[in-house]
């Protein structure tokens, strides 16, 4: 294992349910074999904050065509943050990493990421990031529609109320006054409207292999994936 970094990069898509881990697996991949790990869920809420910000949502109501309008001007990078140990997300050269993950933006990015001209953007996007290989990326659809030849396909599940007690400990450690009743009908909720929407559902590829963590810890995780990863660089 001691020269995977001299061994040809593949590209590993992550894909899976909310709230089951995908980014600190993926994260914790990257850093093992020296990749880059692309958080594809941040690009789609950086896009939902942009349109916050400039007048195309407004109360929580998406204008789609405003948001389309938007898109031109609409430049997302990414720059490697030693201390997190990953790359913080830009738009227009201002950092939005903070922003990104409150509760307004989360409350609208399904109904954004569903515009087909945002993910025709964003994939497009992502394609270019992952052409030399060498990238982690975690989503919906990375096994299915962006990288539909990557070497390594992971689709990751875990039980529905496992995943709510995760997601409930992570909020309440933070202050949140929530009810694990609560979180767990919108994980499931979640669970429904991102596999049913019409653009780009969540579905497992046909040749993803199925991590399910409900009782594996990240160490176990990481192990499991090892394995995997040297039968592909064998082969
Ligand atoms: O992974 P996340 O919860 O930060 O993703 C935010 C939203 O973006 C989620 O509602 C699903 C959507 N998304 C998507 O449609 N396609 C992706 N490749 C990644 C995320």
């Amino acid at each position: 294992m001691s020269d995977i970094k001299q061994q040809p990069k593949i590209v590993i898509a992550i894909d899976g349910h909310s709230s089951c881990g995908k980014s600190t697996f993926a994260k914790r991949i990257a850093a093992r074999l020296g990749y880059i790990f692309i958080d594809t869920g941040a690009m789609y809420r950086a896009v939902t904050l942009y349109a916050q910000e400039h007048g195309a949502i407004r109360s929580g109501m998406i204008d789609e065509e405003a948001v389309v309008r938007l898109l031109d001007e609409i430049v997302i990078t990414f720059r490697f943050n030693p201390e997190r140990g990953a790359s913080d997300i830009y738009v227009n050269g201002d950092l939005v990493e903070g922003k990104i993950r409150t509760i307004e933006v989360s409350n609208c990015v399904s109904g954004v990421s569903a515009i087909p001209a945002v993910r025709r953007k964003l994939v497009a996007m992502q394609q270019e990031m992952g052409r030399q290989r060498g990238v982690v990326m975690d989503g919906r659809d990375i096994g299915t529609v962006v990288f539909p030849d990557a070497e390594l396909k992971i689709f990751m599940t875990a039980d529905p109320s496992v995943r709510a007690r995760r997601r409930y400990d992570e909020l309440r450690a933070k202050g949140d006054e929530v009810s694990l009743e609560e979180i767990e009908r919108n994980v499931r909720e979640r669970d429904k409207a991102d596999s049913s929407r019409a653009v780009s559902p969540l579905r497992q590829a046909e040749d993803a292999v199925v991590l399910d963590n409900s009782h594996m810890t990240v160490d176990e995780q990481m192990a499991w994936f090892m394995e995997r990863f040297s039968k592909i660089q064998n082969s």
